[in-house]
């Protein structure tokens, strides 16, 4: 025989039995003998019911109490529980409840996922945030996290789900190619560079005149641009500063170059090096100045002769094979043809050209707004030269309508930039506090110091950095912290999918 009590019969007992603490020997004797009643009640109806028809395991018991609620003094309304008032603003609560969750960055936005302390949908616009949140002065994010924990996949979403919004999207660093199947489902365009591949272009292009500047403006403002692209790539092949007798030359070589070339067609980084690389015409052209222009830029034409008859030949010393469409939803350039030696120079180079030309092609104000990605962006963080570029990039965010987004592995990534007081180095920890938002994905164990020291992280997000899922990041927001889990679409998942060699 079975002891086992029929499952109706528990249901019905325990809860009108209770006694409330203080009731009197008879009120219990009472309940008692309703126990036992009960009991006998319940053992004789599942004794009676047929066989094969129990009741079902969620049916809902019937209400025990009326709709008044229960009654009696177990019903704890006896108005006996006074507690003095107590107030206090919102700022000392959270502090007395340190465990709330953040009450999120409201409703408008892109849909990343769910918030995973409050349970609730995460929504993120840099543009839409700016102005509205205390201490968010920029749309800049820096996003770090060890290998595939899904940091391509998030900027990967950022730009599919951005289009909703009428943003647009440029790559101008695809070390990997991988951005190339997004920007083919989204009807955007890809460059690809590399040796034997027929994608050229020229960073020296000039870029369309905004309305309201004026065209002697604008050609002052060109040749900076172009000075300054000069400047870097010399700097990144030489692997130090330039001497001021370098940047006069650069200027003079520039000048001579623009002087002589077709009205119709801009100049050439080869037609730069082939003036460096003229002595005697660079003396000439200089005039009174002291000193020999021409021997003093002898390291400028060899530095330069590496882009037009180097490694690099041809790919950024042609007119350009593709024009920029501004209205085009998402441009890459993908350069997984270069640099895969390990000298990362190459790669160095040609994303300062090709960053250049995008960006040359960005200054236009009413270009909406856009984002810049710069994916698997440790690998530039050694260059100064690349770092300036990008700080000038920052600065100009706000003006321009663009956010950029920066992807690094580790927090000290940004210190590779340099020793302590370096110039790259105080490059690089200026990117960091452009950035407004901070995503940080899972890192290292010894890792966790240097990115607690520098996000300034408290010791429970120190802690649950260590140990965060792919997709699941703590999200900085200008002093507000979320844990995020970024939920991906199917037809996401199969076009982000990074892993196919793997498996
Ligand atoms: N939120 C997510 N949910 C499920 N799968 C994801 C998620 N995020 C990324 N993945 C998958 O994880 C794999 C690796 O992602 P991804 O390439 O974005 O990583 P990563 O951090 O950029 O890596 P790496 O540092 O090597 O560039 C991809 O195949 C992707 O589909
Ligand atoms: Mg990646």
């Amino acid at each position: 025989m079975s002891h086992r009590p029929a499952r109706r019969a528990r249901r019905a007992t325990a809860s009108p039995l209770f006694t409330p603490h203080g009731t009197d020997r008879a009120s219990r004797k009472d309940a008692r003998r309703r126990l036992a009643e009960a009991t006998t009640t319940a053992h004789a109806a599942a004794a009676a019911r047929p066989a094969g028809t129990e009741p079902a395991d969620n049916e809902t018991p019937a209400p025990l109490y009326p709709a008044s609620g229960r009654p009696g003094p177990g019903s704890a309304r006896g108005n006996r529980l006074r507690l003095p008032t107590h107030c206090m603003t919102t700022a000392i609560a959270a502090g007395a409840y340190p465990f709330l969750a953040e009450g999120g960055l409201g409703a408008e936005g892109i849909y990343i996922g769910r918030d995973v302390h409050a349970e609730a949908s995460f929504v993120f616009d840099p543009f839409a945030l700016y102005g509205k949140v205390d201490g968010f002065t920029n749309p800049n994010v820096l996003l770090a996290g060890v290998i595939g924990q899904g940091k391509s996949a998030l900027a990967k979403s950022f730009a599919l789900r951005s289009i909703a919004f009428g943003y647009r999207i440029y790559v101008p660093c695809d070390p990997k190619g991988e951005w190339t199947p997004v920007a083919q489902a989204l009807s955007g365009t890809t460059v690809a560079l590399g040796p034997g591949l027929p994608g050229r272009l020229n960073p020296l292009d000039a870029p369309p005149r905004p309305q309201g500047t004026s065209e002697a403006d604008w050609a002052g403002e060109i040749r900076k641009r172009r000075l300054l692209l000069l400047g870097s790539l010399a700097r990144t092949v030489l692997g130090r500063d330039l001497l001021p007798m370098e940047h006069t030359a650069l200027d003079v070589a520039l000048d001579t170059v623009v002087t002589r070339a077709d009205t119709d067609r801009a100049p050439l980084i080869g037609d730069v090096a082939a003036a460096l690389n003229n002595p005697a015409e660079l003396d000439k052209t200089a005039g009174a100045m002291s000193g020999r222009l021409g021997d003093a830029a002898r390291d400028l034409a060899h530095a330069m002769r590496r882009l037009v008859h180097g490694d690099l030949a041809g790919m950024f010393d042609a007119p350009s094979t593709v024009a920029f469409d501004p209205g085009a939803p998402i441009l890459s350039i993908d350069l997984s043809r270069l640099g895969g030696s390990g000298d990362d120079t190459a790669l160095v180079l040609a994303m300062t050209c090709a960053s250049a030309w995008m960006e040359s092609a960005l200054t236009d104000p009413d270009g909406g707004r856009r984002w810049i990605v710069y994916d698997e962006a440790w690998r530039l963080m050694r260059h100064a030269g690349l770092l300036q570029r990008m700080q000038a990039q920052w600065k100009l965010s706000r003006g321009l309508g663009i956010a950029n987004l920066l992807v690094i592995h580790r927090l000290s990534d940004l210190l590779t930039a340099g020793d302590a007081g370096s110039r790259g180095r105080a490059l690089a920890e200026g990117l960091l506090a452009d950035c407004s938002t901070r995503i940080i994905y899972r890192q290292e164990s010894d890792q966790l110091h240097a990115a607690t020291n520098l996000l300034g992280l408290t010791s429970v997000e120190m802690h649950a950095i260590a140990h965060l899922n792919r997709g699941r990041g703590l999200w900085k927001v200008a002093g507000h912290s979320f844990v995020v889990q970024h939920l991906l679409h199917a037809h996401e998942l199969a076009l982000f999918d990074t892993d196919t060699r793997m498996q």
